[in-house]
């Protein structure tokens, strides 16, 4: 079967108002008429506005970087499925490794949240990835297993098929040090057995897993010409339109 690639910038805490749509009517310019290959940016929850309505009638997707479970109510500095949703979001990124490590985000609440996310109809971008000293202990396999395994915990098969798995080595985010081919795809795939073992083949057939960390235009043709490798979540290149172009134009 075959996925359409799908590559989303993930602007973190990056850019004000003006500087996001400097950005994305560049972007919007240079995708102009590219297909086959499915395009998404989030930016902060307070640019949303902004670059939703500049990218009306595109083909670049929108997202937030982050949201909580519930629809509404006394959660101070939170923000809403629902209000996501209201904006025009199309993504959600959930479980973020910064998330995780800065936040205290854990598998059960991104399994919590990757529900919540289907129930409203915006697809879960959910992260997983390994440290460092993890990688080198030789337990890269186990915690990402452990993570795929409760990050993903109660979704039906339907709603797993139209989530997006990113795996994004956490030594290989910011650093410049990219994961090589070879190492993203051997975790693509074992991400992909643990699905055909947790849901069914048809879905793990059908589930994109994009890669994360240090995606740039020269090494991104690499990466996705991999069989198990169906995107990218680009960080720092992301903000720049030539780059995050160039990055998308590889995916075809
Ligand atoms: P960089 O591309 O800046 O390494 O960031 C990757 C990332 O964390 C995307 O979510």
């Amino acid at each position: 079967m075959s996925r359409t690639p799908v590559i989303v910038g993930n602007w973190k805490m990056h850019n004000t108002v003006g500087d996001a749509l400097q950005l994305v009517r560049a972007l919007k310019v240079k995708f102009l008429g590219v297909s086959g290959v499915e395009i998404g940016v989030c930016p902060t929850f307070v640019l949303l506005p902004a670059v939703i309505d500049a990218l009306k009638e595109s083909n670049i997707g929108v997202g937030g970087q982050n949201m909580y479970f519930e629809n509404k109510g006394a959660f101070t500095g939170e923000v809403s499925p629902v209000q996501l949703k209201d904006l025009g979001c199309k993504y959600v990124i959930l479980g973020h490794s910064e998330r995780r490590q800065f936040f205290g985000e854990t598998d059960e609440l991104v399994s919590k949240k990757a529900k919540v996310a289907h129930s409203h109809g915006l697809i879960p971008i959910v992260c997983v990835g390994e440290k460092l000293d993890q990688r080198e202990s030789g337990l890269t396999e186990e915690i990402v297993g452990k993570q795929v395994d409760g990050s993903l915990d109660g979704l039906t098969k339907e709603e797993m098929s139209k989530t997006i798995v990113a795996y994004e080595p956490v030594w290989a985010i910011g650093t410049g040090k990219v994961a090589t081919t070879e190492q993203a795809q051997a975790v693509h795939a074992f991400i992909r057995e643990l699905l055909r073992k947790k849901f069914d083949a048809a879905v793990a057939a059908e589930v994109r897993i994009q890669y994360g960390g240090s995606v740039k235009p020269d090494n991104a043709k690499g990466l996705l010409s991999q069989n198990d490798i169906d995107g990218a979540l680009v960080g720092g290149a992301s903000l720049k339109a030539d780059d995050f172009s160039a990055i998308v134009k590889a995916a075809i």
